[in-house]
């Protein structure tokens, strides 16, 4: 078994190193072009979907730039555009194929030479891919989450041939490692700790556009931390669909709970956080660790999807609602002062009014600091698009309604109870609105803004809170 781990990991290598060759033909290419010209050829980038997708499209950056485009924000003066797509909703969906129709305009008025390539999790869909070759040829470069590593070589492919570049995988082949990244932050970084999910929740497509799961070694994970504290960073966010679950299938099995005390030593990190976690599998060693980790923050992001155990069942989630506010009482006893937050979805199929007052429940029972709040969305292929009972959508916007009038004053009292306390915040921005504003996170995760300054990014800055906006606290330095 030995062997195929390291042939695995061979193997990874040996695609990188290929991947490399591309990069260097690409950016000869892109340096003519430039030499030529007196431009370089500008990329626009754009992450749909969670931070996952956000941080494959770092990725996707780093071997943009890498291959000699420079990073543009604005589309309409890109060269290379790409959309790294997500299914989750079907609106999700609809924007994409809203952007796509903008494209066209743009290739056939504007910039007939322009690169259009797409991927992540909606081309996974192989319905999207005949949508696509049907309805949006002028899209170039369609690949899926499984190989996003071969960014270089479609690209060259494409520059080559000229012709459209379809890669789709059904499944993941090897973990390819150190792809080049872009990181969209100097102080903090996300790094993937495993791939894929298992739990098939009914109503969920990401097990079928993610693949199985598949956790990273602690060596690889611990490895990229060290690199990342030495190149400034600061702040470590752990992704995964389900980090409680995280080194079970590996050679040596690892846990969570372990992965992080050893996170906890790297030197020059001070803050780690983690998402997702199930709620089934949270385990007490992990309460835990969470305890007696100082660098991890006293805040945790536990998905109830609903209060309901008879929905819950038919979503598959395998807890219930009793089960689920005994871990919330739990977590707050081993952490007392922690904030929580969730997922909550409205409108699942065959959901009565009285599961939806148990979703309401729970809201008042576990004050959360935030929930993302969603209305159900059929997705074609799993279990729950063909259930019975289809919620109509008046009934599940009006309840969807009635739940936000349940759930902001709950986050606008657990914001105010910090008014008055001083809260340690880590500085990531300028605000948008005012430059004299700096705006950052309290390691309960509640978003702060204070007047500040550029040199305050990076830094974690005593902050006293003064004021209380429900989604958001305004504070001063003290
Ligand atoms: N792995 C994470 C969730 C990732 S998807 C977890 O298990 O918690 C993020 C959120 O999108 C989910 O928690 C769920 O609330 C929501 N979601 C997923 N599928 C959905 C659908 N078909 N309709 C509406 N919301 C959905
Ligand atoms: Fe989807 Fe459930 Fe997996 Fe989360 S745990 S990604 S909701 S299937
Ligand atoms: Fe994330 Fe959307 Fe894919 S939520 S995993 S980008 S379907």
């Amino acid at each position: 078994m030995e062997n195929d781990e390291r042939n695995t990991t061979a193997a990874g290598q040996a695609e990188r190193l290929r991947q490399l060759e591309y990069i260097r033909s690409v950016r000869k290419i892109n340096d003519a072009y430039a030499a030529e010209t007196g431009k370089k050829r500008k990329f626009y980038s754009l992450a749909m979907g969670c931070q996952m997708n956000g941080h494959d499209s770092e990725k996707l950056e780093g071997m943009l730039t890498e291959m000699g485009y420079e990073q543009t924000q604005t589309e309409t003066e890109a060269d290379f555009i790409i959309y790294n797509t997500c299914c989750i909703r079907e609106n999700a969906e609809l924007k994409v194929y809203g952007k796509l129709g903008a494209l066209k305009h743009y290739k056939e008025t504007q910039n007939p030479n322009a690169v259009i390539a797409l991927c992540g999790c909606m081309t996974q869909q192989p319905t999207v891919l005949e949508t696509l070759r049907k309805k949006y040829p002028h899209v170039d470069i369609v690949f899926g989450t499984f190989n996003l590593y071969k960014l270089p070589e479609l690209t060259l492919t494409r520059m080559e041939s000229g012709e459209t570049v379809y890669d789709i995988w059904q499944e993941q082949k090897e973990i390819v490692e150190d792809v080049p990244s872009l990181r969209g932050h100097a102080y903090k970084a996300s790094v993937n700790i495993m791939y894929g999910c298992d739990n098939f929740c009914s109503y969920c497509i990401v097990p079928y556009v993610r693949g199985r799961e598949r956790s990273r070694t602690p060596e690889d994970i611990l490895a990229e931390v060290r690199k990342l504290a030495a190149d400034g960073v600061k702040e470590i966010m752990l992704l995964g669909q389900n980090v409680n679950s995280y080194g079970k299938k590996l050679e040596k099995p690892a846990t969570f709970a372990g992965l992080l005390r050893q996170i906890n030593e790297v030197e020059g990190i001070e803050r780690v956080r983690f998402m997702t976690s199930h709620p089934k599998d949270l385990s007490d060693e992990l309460i835990q660790a969470m305890a007696e980790c100082d660098k991890v923050c006293k805040y945790l992001h536990l998905p109830v999807q609903s209060g309901s155990s008879e929905i819950l069942r038919r979503m598959n989630r395998r807890y219930t609602r009793e089960s689920y506010l005994e871990l919330v009482r739990k977590v707050r006893a081993a952490m007392p002062g922690i904030t929580l937050s969730t997922d909550i979805i409205v409108g699942f199929p065959g959901e009565t009014e009285e599961d939806f007052q148990e979703t309401l429940d729970v809201i008042r029972q576990a004050r959360y600091s935030t929930a993302f709040t969603f209305l159900y969305s059929p997705r074609t292929g799993t279990p729950a698009a063909e259930m019975e009972n289809q919620i109509p959508e008046d009934i599940a916007k009006e309840r969807f309604n009635r739940m936000l009038d349940v759930l902001n004053p709950i986050v606008h009292e657990v914001h105010e109870e910090q008014v008055g306390n001083i809260l340690e915040v880590f500085v990531e921005k300028i605000s948008r609105q005012d430059s004299g504003i700096v705006s950052g996170r309290a390691d309960n995760n509640m978003l702060v803004h204070f007047p500040g300054a550029s040199e305050c990014i990076g830094q974690t800055i005593p902050v006293r809170i003064v004021e209380n906006k429900t989604f958001y606290l305004i504070g001063e330095r003290v």
